[in-house]
């Protein structure tokens, strides 16, 4: 992407605003916060310290890059205060409990962090009064899963009957009071949700995550134990999601009533494959390794089927998944074979692959890469 201004994407509309991202300190914040940083954002964290060891976070170096504040989102005067004092225009709300087994262990935590967490959030939002767009990052575990082969939409229930999905589904509910009861009158903040799949990238290091737990075994020389061979979940890409985040963010910060609902981005049709086909996938881009059987039948419940229907987000954002699941396991696997190099440098390898995914983006015309949205004048 030589030459092109990164700045200019998604409209330009990031350059210079103050964005607060909530849970910085996770793999999804993370990548998200370096790409705003490189659209020329102010960005502000709100997040618990980083959990894993290595993390994304301190690898980036994000510290450096961005105004983190350390602190827990059950904490609703520590939230007021925080926006209170940098008056963010743009929120990302991620911070949350995302993991389905850690729930069955943590169930009221789970439920304090991700739906009291985001009513404390948006709370804020409404007593602040600089933001004009919020986005509450929630999950495609929210419907009510009837597993069958279908490709839930916007419309269809919430539900969920893990703790982790059901939290989700509360922390929805709490979008939609919040939006019909605070957010509706001409001014207020534009409010939305976004529902994606299984995030898979470089620098996930979470325990208990099929990715992560590959990238481990196979740094270790060990065979990847799989867990539950038959699931199918909808894989994707880390900027697949993040680019529709930022989409539908720019157009929100455009025209604010208009795209303050839900809204799914999945990956590409044909990306909703099992367990043990993305470990294969693993495997053949890594060059190396083996996997066994480690099926556990007294393990918790975890769904079987899950697919999303993104046609919302195509036709009216005009988002469109970029990478392909072989690319995003290629992608995925090329970072963290290169983290294993001495010398790695994390910031540089992350970056250049937002600028190669934004080269791929432009490629395919999508209109949010601004040398596309020349083009297309
Ligand atoms: N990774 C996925 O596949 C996936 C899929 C769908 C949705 N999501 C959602 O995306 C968001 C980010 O997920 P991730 O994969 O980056 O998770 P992660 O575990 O890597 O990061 C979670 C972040 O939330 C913060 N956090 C947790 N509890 C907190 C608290 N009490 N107060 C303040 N901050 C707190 C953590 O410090 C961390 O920064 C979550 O809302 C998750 O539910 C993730």
């Amino acid at each position: 992407m030589e030459g092109v201004e990164v700045k200019s994407d998604f409209g330009g509309v990031f350059t210079g605003k103050t964005v607060l991202v909530t849970g910085h300190t996770g793999f999804k914040g993370s990548w998200l916060s370096l790409w705003l940083t490189e659209l020329g954002a102010n960005v502000i964290g709100l997040a618990l310290p980083p959990e894993a060891q290595p993390n994304l976070y301190e690898q980036l170096g994000l510290h450096n890059l961005m105004d983190s504040r350390l602190g827990d989102v059950r904490d609703l005067d520590l939230v007021q205060k925080i926006l209170r004092e940098t008056q963010p225009e743009i929120v990302f709300h991620l911070a949350a409990q995302p993991l389905v087994r850690r729930s069955y262990d943590e169930p009221v935590e789970t439920f304090a962090v991700n739906v009291l967490g985001t009513a404390h959030l948006l709370e804020a939002v409404r007593k602040t009064g600089s933001v004009r767009v919020c986005q509450v990052i929630t999950t495609d575990k929210c419907y009510e899963n009837r597993e069958i082969d279908y490709a839930y939409k916007e419309t269809d229930p919430l539900g969920g009957r893990d703790p982790y999905s059901a939290s989700k589904a509360c922390a929805e509910m709490v979008v939609s009071s919040y939006r019909v009861s605070f957010f509706s009158k001409p001014g207020a903040a534009s409010l939305s949700s976004t529902r994606a799949g299984n995030v898979i990238g470089g620098g996930d290091w979470a325990e208990d995550r099929l990715i992560p737990d590959c990238a481990r075994s196979l740094m270790a020389s060990h065979p990847i134990a799989v867990r539950n061979p038959r699931a199918v979940r909808p894989w994707q890409f880390v900027l697949d999601p993040l680019s529709g985040y930022l989409k539908l963010a720019s157009l929100q910060w455009v025209n604010p009533q208009n795209y303050s609902e839900a809204w799914n981005f999945g990956p590409r049709l044909g990306s909703a494959r099992c367990v043990e086909e993305v470990v294969d996938l693993v495997l053949k881009a890594w060059g190396s390794g083996e996997k066994r059987d480690a099926i556990d039948p007294s393990s918790p419940h975890e769904a079987g089927l899950l697919q999303l229907d993104s046609s919302k987000a195509m036709e009216r954002l005009k988002w469109k998944p970029v990478y392909d699941l072989e690319a995003a396991i290629a992608r995925t696997m090329e970072w963290y074979r290169a983290s294993q190099k001495p010398g790695f440098n994390a910031l540089d390898f992350t970056r250049g692959q937002i600028r190669d995914y934004a080269a791929a983006a432009l490629k395919a015309g999508l209109p949010w890469v601004a040398q596309a949205a020349k083009a297309s004048l």
